[in-house]
């Protein structure tokens, strides 16, 4: 499926408007990609600390999609067993299973890039 998507986007960033103007402790998902068609990664955005933050969107542990926030102490709560995820680590604060995917991102005015 990565691969698949690296193809899509050639190794280049994507463009995510209106990113840049999410919230301090919003988050919201976005998907990337053809969800059909199995090759759709789908990114949580955030805002922490006036910091613009994504974070793959599945929860590692049991790979349920987690919501669109709210963002509590840079932290968002899986709704499936209430995990709490770092959202600039990716840690799970129990160390209760694997990192979520960090990807990078810049924003650039009211949109922003997003390496995935
Ligand atoms: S599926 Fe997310 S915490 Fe279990």
């Amino acid at each position: 499926m990565f691969k698949k998507l690296v193809s899509l986007f050639g190794g280049k960033p994507a463009l995510v408007t209106g990113a840049g103007k999410l919230e301090e402790g919003q988050a919201k998902v976005v998907t990337f990609g053809d969800v059909l068609a199995g090759n759709a990664i789908q990114v949580m955005f955030s805002r922490v600390n006036g910091e613009l933050r994504a974070m793959d969107a599945i929860c590692p542990h049991e790979g349920v999609l987690m919501n669109d926030g709210p963002v509590t102490d840079g932290r968002i709560v899986c709704p499936m067993h209430l995990y709490e995820f770092d959202t600039q680590t990716g840690r799970e604060q129990g160390a209760q299973c694997k990192k979520a995917k960090i990807f990078k991102v810049r924003e650039i005015g009211n949109d922003a890039e997003v390496w995935i």
